[in-house]
């Protein structure tokens, strides 16, 4: 049993490793906007072979005017692919990251005769490959794939398709940023939103969650005329708040059942490894603190400092109350939702307890305006 239990940490500090790689790249990206669309997926792509060293080669490769153009390649012949004056049709079309074991059927399907020679001459033998579907608002625009060699023994793991996601949601945004380039869409907030897609990907409960919170929580910074900075890191803070649950082994996050002290603990976990994971970004560490604190409660009974009062940040004693009421009123894994009446008069019960009277005195008094930010369901 302590073996298990070693191993289960190693492969959640594998896991956090991992992320953090993801959102150093992120990082990358907003600071070196200047390279090349070629230069940055190629980082993209060397990372993810780095993370996901279960596979041998891979790919990324994008459709533009009916061609199928390979962008960068890792083992496979470029220059040969690309002579090669590939079809869109000819690209693998798959919904989600897949495990795809039969390429070869397929591109004989798809490709004639000579051109399917010539495309098998320029790529390794490949046994499986991790396939991810590239997406913008035009749609499916291109794949990122890993391969695993012929010869190779190993095969993909959970935690490996896991991790490309996040590969994929970050390349996903960075080829959108490219079709925008003239908008003035604010790219960190892309990033963020991407991170949180991929939060909500692994929780199936908490859909929408963190955008209503972050909704709802730079709505009572409004009310409470709180400086435009701070309105701003509510709204973030509430985005990424539970990105840490990401760490959180899925038979526990989503569990029926009540929850064992053990698995509680590590559920409690997830404040620290959001800040953790967080910290390690220049451009988001000054949020980290507020989602380590967002479960702390005002008089000192929260995790996971135990801090009291104005001990907590303000940023973090906002966000606590929207997360509470969020979640009252959706329906959890192990429980439907609370009416919106009982959830004001449970957040109301529990002022200066667990939240900041000033704060939930703002809340009550203005449920409407909470209610409409609270209730435009959508992510973006
Ligand atoms: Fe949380």
């Amino acid at each position: 049993a302590n073996f298990e239990l070693e191993s289960a940490y190693l492969e959640r500090d594998k896991l956090l490793g991992r992320l953090k790689t993801v959102i150093s790249l992120a990082d990358e990206l907003l600071e070196s906007r200047e390279s090349t669309q070629e230069q940055f997926l190629s980082h993209i792509l060397e990372k993810a072979l780095y993370e996901i060293p279960t596979a041998d080669y891979g790919s990324i490769s994008v459709t533009e005017g009916g061609v199928w153009k390979f962008v960068c390649t890792a083992g496979h012949n470029i220059e040969k692919l690309n002579k090669l004056n590939l079809k869109s049709h000819m690209m693998v079309l798959v919904p989600e990251v897949s495990v795809v074991e039969d390429w070869n059927k397929i591109n004989q399907v798809s490709m004639n005769q000579n051109t399917y020679e010539q495309f098998s001459s320029a790529v390794k033998p490949v046994k499986s490959s991790l396939v991810a579907p590239l997406r913008t608002d035009k749609g499916q625009i291109g794949n990122l794939a890993l391969d695993i060699a012929k010869e190779s023994k190993e095969i993909f793991s959970s935690n490996d398709i896991e991790v490309m996601r996040a590969f994929a949601s970050l390349t996903s945004v960075f080829l959108k940023l490219h079709e925008y380039e003239r908008t003035k869409k604010d790219i960190s907030e892309q990033i963020i939103f991407a991170m949180v897609r991929m939060m909500e990907l692994y929780d199936n409960y908490t859909k929408g969650h963190s955008m209503r919170v972050a909704k709802i929580a730079s709505e009572i910074g409004r009310l409470m005329s709180l400086s435009e900075h701070t309105i701003k890191n509510l709204y973030w803070t509430g985005l990424v708040h539970d990105i840490g649950k990401l760490l959180i082994p899925k038979r526990i996050l989503n569990k029926k059942d009540a929850l064992s002290d053990e698995e509680y603990e590590i559920v409690k976990k997830h404040t620290v490894w959001g800040y953790e994971v967080l910290n390690s970004s220049p451009i988001l560490q000054e949020i980290a603190v507020y989602v380590l604190h967002h479960h702390e409660h005002w008089d000192g009974t929260g995790y996971p400092d135990h801090l009291e009062n104005d001990r907590i940040e303000l940023v973090s004693r906002i966000i606590s109350v929207a997360d509470s009421f969020e979640a009252m009123i959706s329906d959890r894994a192990y429980r439907k939702a609370f009416s919106v009446e009982y959830a004001f008069s449970e957040i109301e019960s529990c002022s200066g307890s667990q939240f900041d009277s000033a704060v939930v005195r703002v809340f009550v008094y203005n449920k409407h305006r909470i209610l409409e930010r609270g209730s435009e369901r959508e992510l973006r």
